[in-house]
């Protein structure tokens, strides 16, 4: 395919402007369509880059666009994506990619069944310096992978609409918003899938389990750590930190050392200053594009979304029963 590509973005939240900016970087790309059924949203995030604006997926639709961007929250990620499919559109979703394992099956069944492209947005695997230290694993420079450390930890995100996110039932809490970034990560930078997960975790001021510490086994042998937290101080907004430990050798970086700057403002305010910005919005973008064109593979199927939901939501029955969840025998509703 060698034609501009059109897109419709669903959802005119956080995410949704991300997609919007990175799909606006690509010159053959045009965004044509921002559904929202807060069509205020909808209007002045289409205004950004001249598309229409309308209230639902079937707006996005009539405007016969290739690719729908699910930019939902979680619960309606499935019927959205599920319909894009059945109207012929390839579908890059949002992680998680979807708030249940039922759902979850849904997505990956309609999309084993299709032709299009069906992309999770696990964009971890496209920051830059996650991408590398994968090159380095895959290259062997680490050696067989032994120990990884993946922490993400944040303020309570406030901007959802209605407060969703916020709202443990409809957002999974840190453990399924977080972490889910981390169980895709991990598996598949050690190229190898989770087969136990073992989960604690502590209230906080923001709520109930708001820092959660879980342990994974992999098939591989490795053991894999992931923090996540709602509760950290404001003022340095989302950190990661990462290690990765093996045989050969050991990869450490965080986004303090790498996003670390600060302005200092009038007014005796310090707000931290990330220079890189977006940047795997964009490659996450180019990645789908890339596949929509070509005709290649999905550079994260749904299946791989599937199992880092799982392994989260495995993740939650471990600290309901406070025993660890085997993985290769787990059945949940
Ligand atoms: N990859 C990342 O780093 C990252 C970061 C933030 C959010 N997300 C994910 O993106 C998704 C959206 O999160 P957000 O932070 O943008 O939320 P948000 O609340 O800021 O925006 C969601 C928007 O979707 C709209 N919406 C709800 N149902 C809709 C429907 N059926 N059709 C059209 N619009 C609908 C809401 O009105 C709202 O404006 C979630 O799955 C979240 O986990 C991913």
């Amino acid at each position: 395919m060698g034609d501009r590509l059109r897109v419709g973005v669903v959802g005119a939240g956080m995410i949704a402007g991300c997609h919007v900016r990175a799909y606006a970087a690509d010159d053959d790309v045009d965004v044509v369509a921002v559904a929202d059924p807060r069509t205020d949203k909808a209007q002045r995030l289409a205004g950004t880059v001249g598309a229409d604006a309308c209230a639902d997926l079937d707006g996005v639709l009539d405007l016969d666009v290739d690719i729908v961007s699910v930019c939902t929250p979680p619960h309606s990620h499935a019927d959205l994506t599920v319909r894009a499919l059945a109207a012929g559109r390839h579908v890059l979703c949002e992680k998680p990619l979807a708030g249940s394992l039922a759902d979850g099956r849904r997505i990956v069944e309609a999309a084993r069944a299709s032709d299009r492209v069906v992309m999770v947005g696990q964009v971890s695997r496209f920051e830059p310096e996650h991408r590398a230290a994968k090159d380095l694993v895959d290259g062997g420079y680490v050696g067989d992978v032994a120990m990884m450390l993946h922490s993400m930890t944040a303020p309570l995100p406030g901007w959802s609409e209605g407060g969703w996110l916020t709202d443990p039932r409809q957002s999974g809490g840190p453990l399924l918003d977080l972490s889910v970034h981390s169980f895709d990560y991990l598996a598949w930078l050690c190229g190898s899938p989770a087969t136990r997960v073992h989960a604690l975790a502590a209230d906080s001021p923001v709520g109930p389990s708001t820092y959660t510490l879980t342990t994974v086994r992999y098939a591989s042998g490795a053991m894999g750590q992931v923090e996540a937290s709602w509760a950290h101080p404001a003022v340095r907004g989302f950190r990661a930190v990462v290690e990765v430990s093996g045989t050969a050798g050991r990869i450490s970086w965080d986004y303090d050392s790498i996003a670390g700057g600060a302005m200092f403002l009038d007014g005796g305010e310090t707000v931290p200053f990330d220079p890189l910005g977006e940047r795997g919005y964009r490659r996450e973008v180019a990645a789908m594009t890339h596949a929509v064109r070509e005709g290649t593979p999905s550079p994260v199927p749904a299946e791989a979304g599937y199992d880092a939901m799982r392994t989260a939501l495995a993740a939650h029955e471990s600290l309901r029963t406070g025993e660890p969840v085997d993985l290769t025998t787990w059945k949940a509703s």
